[in-house]
């Protein structure tokens, strides 16, 4: 059978990647340091357990699998972290990635598929957002990403490890068999927040900003299920495989949601009130992020099948009330939706 390796696949689109690749026949074998992911969600292949830093462990865990491609999910992702603690995320996404690159060149495999993101983007000029847009990322979890990209075109230039960057927007939804979700220590990400406060174990739900320049003040984000964006690292493995030379492709819907349309799309779902206090934005927190994905589209074959907020926030909330069984009830907060 064979074998990808999978970095960071015991994290939240990770994981549902070496499902995916199960799937279609492909032996997906984990190398996670564990630090933010779950040994739990390492259920469809081998788990090595080792960092991004260690280049001697990623090569060899490399040749051992005989791995023909890697996918590297492996970071730091919290952009208010990036903005206090900036070393941590060039250490850690930047030296890191700079490791596989080496890894890779000391061994035969020469393809690799790289989660980057919109942050790359910053404040956009124009939107829906496409690929030759402006990069000028307002964060360093944007600017150790977009550093990244332009190592691995170096390194495709000079050493021939051609890569595909898929520049997520944000990733949501769960596993429909309900096997893996998404869910960390310090969750930031609207809809596990949400979720975890309505079943008891987040003791407040704050609105980051209602006073961007949107129509109802909040901002808006084009949101794509996790099991379409692994699908889509398929393609881009199997397009590096059929000597695709490499590039980069914006993975979202197209379409955006204010947060006050996604509470209220989870007050739908859920049946429940979802109480939430308005705060102040987040630093390095654009607007609107909404991607133009037609590029992805005619070259990746993208076509995200599970679009809708039902099919979105319906697994996340399946998922989370079998992995987060109800603790209490929300705290009544000052301001009610
Ligand atoms: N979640 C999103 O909405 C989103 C959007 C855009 C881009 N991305 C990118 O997608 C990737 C995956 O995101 P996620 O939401 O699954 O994150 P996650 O935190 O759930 O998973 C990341 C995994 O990488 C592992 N890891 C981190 N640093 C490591 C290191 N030095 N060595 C070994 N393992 C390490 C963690 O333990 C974890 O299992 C990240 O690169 C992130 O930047 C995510």
């Amino acid at each position: 059978m064979e074998s990808i390796i999978v970095l960071g696949g015991a994290g939240y689109i990770g994981s549902q990647a070496c499902k995916t690749l199960l799937a279609a026949g492909i032996q997906p074998v984990t190398y996670d340091n564990l630090s933010l992911g779950h040994e739990s969600f390492v259920k469809y292949g081998p788990l090595v357990k080792g960092d991004l830093l260690d280049t001697a462990l990623l090569s060899d865990t490399i040749r051992r699998y005989n791995a023909s491609c890697v996918m590297h999910f492996a970071a730091l992702a919290s952009v208010a972290d990036s903005v206090t603690d900036p070393a941590s995320y060039y250490r850690n996404n930047v030296t890191g990635t700079l490791s596989v690159l080496e890894a890779m060149r000391a061994t035969d495999c020469r393809s690799l598929v790289f989660s980057s993101t919109c942050a790359i983007y910053g404040q956009p000029e124009i939107v829906p957002i496409d690929e030759t847009c402006a990069k000028n990322p307002i964060n360093s979890y944007g600017r150790s990403k977009l550093i990244c990209e332009h190592m691995m075109n170096d390194y495709s230039a000079a050493y021939g490890i051609r890569s595909i960057a898929l520049r997520y927007f944000n990733a949501v939804g769960a596993d429909f068999d309900g096997e893996i979700g998404e869910f960390r220590d310090n969750e930031t990400h609207i809809i596990p927040r949400a979720l975890m406060y309505l079943l008891g174990y987040i003791d407040e739900f704050i609105i980051h900003g209602s006073d961007f320049p949107t129509p109802d003040g909040t901002a808006i984000r084009d949101y794509i299920h996790v099991k379409d964006l692994a699908e889509a690292h398929i393609s881009a493995a199997r397009l590096l495989a059929d000597g695709h030379a490499g590039g980069a492709y914006n993975l979202g819907q197209g379409t955006g949601y204010s947060v006050l349309e996604v509470l209220s799309a989870i007050e739908r779902i859920t049946g429940r009130k979802m109480p939430a206090v308005t705060g102040g934005r987040r630093q390095g927190d654009p607007a609107i992020l909404v991607a133009q994905p037609a590029l992805a589209r005619s070259v990746l074959g993208f076509a995200p099948h599970y679009s809708s907020l039902e099919d979105i926030i319906g697994s996340a909330w399946a998922w989370h009330q079998k992995a987060h069984p109800q603790k209490s009830l929300p705290l009544t907060p000052a301001r009610v939706i």
